[in-house]
């Protein structure tokens, strides 16, 4: 008999005991795995110094790329200082109590900035504090019975049993049993995949209006706690809402006495072009929860920011009981509020808001080139974040075959071309730069998504 092979290069090595996330694990297991060994501003590079402008920040992430050597620094000094300390039970930190300051500081409403942040590590953890705070808030008020929360077709709020639960991907619930119970699910405002024929934006959003009210009247207003939405829906396939949508939802939630949670895990710290997805979108959120961009992933780190109507009912609340019973050990870790405190002053030092709104015209431009594409369906965008879409026939908005993987085939040849993306759900090819891309940049990386669309097409058509 064979003796197993011994695991030779980096990536055997990985296979060989990594369980990676979000992957076909018995793919894996014989396709090996993309090494990323080093990153330099926009571009990453493997363990065969192949370069790849990422497209995709990662995962919607590295927003000053993968070599700011201030934030690098800020961690270091950090580290050195004051390594760790908590925030329970009557302590807290200088830099803990500064990040606080800064981003209830920068919150896009008046509601928000009267309120306070919690803290945790990721999308995930904030979301799932978003949620527990639904229940605890409705209990301190006298209406333990509203608890339900409503989230959407293709919304995607992170892994735990709560937010995979809120979430409207199936493969997330498929072999996990979920999701639990107390979650309900309404309509997705993406016009191309979901509009009849002849309606109009409005006419759309008004009808993904009426489902909601209609699942509210179904379900009783009274058992409804909150509805949590991604101001741009990300991983479901970068959903740009109707223009009049988040109004006419915004008037029902209101009426019916439900919070909303805007989950800005992406969208947070310029990535549409304003500070949060609220301001581009006119939210006036209860909740916002915020990662990802904060630290430009250099650190984990997460931020729920919560209303001073929530937060007052909550005090009220743990003081009777003598405490609030939740926070993570390394909720505000000194790691993630220095590197986050050192992300926000680059971004106000050099105005990468204004530089987002200074080329997401140019970025926007590149890829709605690609709207008469023989095989894509549909192109949109908002600041620097956008989706192609592929279809088998754009005219009738007829998808692939989701089994033929022509978005995935797309996404391998891009790679080959020196260029990361991410394929979605109904072959809607992400883009998510990093926001420090420049014009040039934006129009190599349509020059590579361009000879790995028209080599797909060779290969799908063919
Ligand atoms: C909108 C949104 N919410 C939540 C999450 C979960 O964040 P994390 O992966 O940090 O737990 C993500 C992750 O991509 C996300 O896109």
């Amino acid at each position: 008999m064979n003796a197993p092979l011994t695991p030779q290069t980096l990536a055997q090595r990985d296979v060989a005991n990594h369980f990676h996330p979000y992957t076909n694990l018995r793919a894996i297991e014989t396709d090996a795995p993309l090494m990323i060994v080093e990153g330099d501003g926009i571009e990453v590079i493997d363990d065969a110094g192949n370069r790849y402008i990422e497209g995709m920040s990662g995962l919607w992430c590295a927003s000053l790329g993968f070599s700011e050597k201030r934030l690098a620094d800020a961690a270091y000094r950090q580290m050195n200082v004051l390594p760790y300390y908590h925030s329970f039970s009557g302590k807290a930190h200088n830099v803990v109590a500064e990040v606080s300051e800064k981003l209830i500081s920068l919150a896009p409403t008046e509601a928000l900035r009267q309120g306070r942040v919690i803290f945790a590590n990721s999308g995930s953890e904030a979301n799932d504090t978003a949620v527990k705070l639904v229940r605890y808030y409705h209990n301190a008020i006298g209406k333990p019975q509203k608890k339900k929360v409503i989230a959407r077709v293709k919304g995607y709020h992170g892994v735990t049993l709560a937010t995979a639960s809120l979430s409207g991907i199936p493969t997330m619930h498929q072999h996990f049993d979920l999701p639990m119970p107390g979650v309900l699910r309404t309509s997705c405002p993406h016009p191309y995949q979901f509009a009849q024929d002849g309606e109009s934006d409005a006419q759309f959003a008004t009808r993904c209006a009426a489902e909601l009210e209609a699942l509210i009247a179904a379900e009783g207003a009274d058992t409804i706690g909150a509805f949590i939405a991604e101001p741009v829906q990300g991983a479901g396939g970068v959903i740009v809402p109707p223009p009049t949508y988040f109004a006419k939802i915004q008037a029902i939630l209101k009426k019916h006495d439900i919070l909303l949670i805007a989950d800005e895990v992406i969208t947070g710290f310029g990535r549409t072009g304003n500070w949060f997805g609220s301001n581009t979108f006119e939210l006036e959120p209860d909740m916002l929860t915020s990662a990802k961009m904060i630290t430009s992933a250099y650190a984990p780190f997460s931020a729920l920011y919560v209303s001073n109507k929530i937060y007052q009912a909550c005090a009220d609340a743990s003081a009777s009981v003598g405490v609030f019973g939740h926070g993570y050990t390394y909720s505000g870790h000194p790691l993630g509020c220095a590197v986050a405190l050192e992300t926000l002053k680059i971004y106000e030092e050099r105005n990468i808001i204004g530089h987002v709104r200074d080329v997401a015209p140019a970025f926007q431009a590149a890829l709605q080139k690609f709207a008469d594409h023989p095989m894509v369906g549909n192109v949109r965008s908002v600041g620097l974040i956008g989706a192609v879409e592929l279809a088998d026939d754009p005219k009738t908005r007829k998808p692939f075959d989701p089994k033929r993987g022509v978005g995935a085939y797309l996404v391998r040849r891009a790679q080959a071309h020196g260029l990361i993306l991410r394929a979605m759900a109904g072959d809607a090819i992400a883009f998510c730069p990093p926001l420090i891309i420049d014009e040039k940049q934006i129009a190599e990386l349509a020059a590579r998504f361009e000879l790995a669309l028209t080599e797909t097409m060779a290969w799908a058509r063919g």
